[in-house]
């Protein structure tokens, strides 16, 4: 059985682009994989310095995946500084990760870009992830396209552990599917928690409704055809509609007629309905935030173990045991 392992931070409310970029194959592999899912608040310590803010996230984000149906007897859930472990993987994988290799990464770029304090963690970020990967013997990481580099990243220091202190680590694959390698945010940029674009699943109504108002269209008069492959609306309608409702869609952008008023209408109430049961359970789940906690403490025992295991063959490779 392969081992599918991803991870998701708690810097915010999880959102649409999560969900089809990550949430959804993870929920999708449940019964025919061996599953790790994490939420990685070690990561998101690169861009939240708010306490409350972080453990709350933390909750949230364990509540939003139980809510939209993974199950925590069918696979391995836990938070990632549960397991310490993977801290002392980053720093041996840190000595075998060349400056070169990090400086290439795009994320680090963009993101100091957008404002985010260009600290050490931020850097040595794909280190982590790649500890994060490389600590469980993943075969398989399903992300969005945003993180393919990150996953040549831990590839990469794999290939370069396995050289210079022999073969340790199974390499691992990145699993981005096709149609939804990017969902675009409110502007037509990727949506990002970080960017401020997002539309987060679980919104009440009257906020999801004005976030879907907001996505942003040209001008195009009602009756003029437009080009439906580069209209950030169509590409958002085309995760929630069904073929039928999507066909008529497309004909109206061709041929005129397409109102966006009414398009995003209906976007609203597609997005509201697709998740409306999750909804109700994340508002149960959320309230018990003991139970949830316990179940996130199961999960790290579950991780730590098979932590343990890789830990004591790198130290033995390594030279960390005398
Ligand atoms: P964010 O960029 O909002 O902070 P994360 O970095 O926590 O999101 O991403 C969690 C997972 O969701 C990753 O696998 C990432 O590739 C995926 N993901 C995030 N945004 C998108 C998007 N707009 N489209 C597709 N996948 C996405
Ligand atoms: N960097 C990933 C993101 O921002 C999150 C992440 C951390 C991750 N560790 C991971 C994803 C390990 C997959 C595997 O989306």
């Amino acid at each position: 059985m392969k081992r599918i392992l991803s991870g998701i931070q708690p810097s915010g409310q999880l959102h649409i682009g999560n969900y089809f970029g990550m949430m959804k194959s993870m929920i999708a592999n449940m019964e025919q994989s061996d599953l790790y899912v994490f939420i990685v608040d070690l990561h998101a310590l690169t861009s939240v310095h708010d306490r409350n803010k972080l453990a709350a996230g933390t909750l949230d984000a364990a509540a939003d995946f139980l809510a939209l149906g993974l199950d925590p007897d069918k696979c391995t859930f836990w938070v990632q500084s549960d397991v310490p472990e993977v801290c002392e993987l980053a720093w041996v994988l840190s000595n075998v990760t060349s400056m070169g290799l990090l400086e290439r990464c795009h994320s680090y770029k963009d993101k100091t870009a957008k404002g985010i304090a260009a600290s050490h963690g931020l850097f040595a970020y794909p280190v982590l992830m790649a500890a994060d990967i490389l600590l469980y013997q993943a075969d398989m990481v399903p992300v969005g396209k945003d993180q393919k580099q990150h996953l040549e990243v831990a590839r990469d220091i794999a290939v370069s552990f396995n050289n210079t202190f022999g073969e340790t680590f199974i390499l691992p694959e990145a699993m981005i599917s096709g149609e939804t390698a990017i969902v675009p945010g409110l502007d037509g940029q990727k949506m990002s928690k970080s960017y401020g674009n997002t539309i987060p699943i679980f919104l009440e109504d009257k906020e999801l409704r004005k976030r879907v108002m907001a996505v942003q269209t040209d001008s195009t008069p009602v009756e003029e055809p437009k080009d439906p492959d580069k209209c950030n609306l169509y590409a958002l309608l085309k995760l929630f509609a069904a073929p039928e409702k999507l066909a008529e869609v497309r004909n109206l952008y061709i041929n005129g007629g397409a109102a966006y008023g009414y398009l995003k209408q209906d976007l609203f109430e597609l997005i509201r309905d697709c998740y409306a049961e999750a909804r109700t359970r994340r508002k149960e789940l959320r309230a018990n935030e003991d139970w949830l906690r316990q179940i996130l403490k199961q999960g790290a025992e579950k991780a730590r173990a098979k932590a343990a295991v890789t830990l004591d063959l790198v130290r033995g490779r390594a030279g960390l045991r005398y």
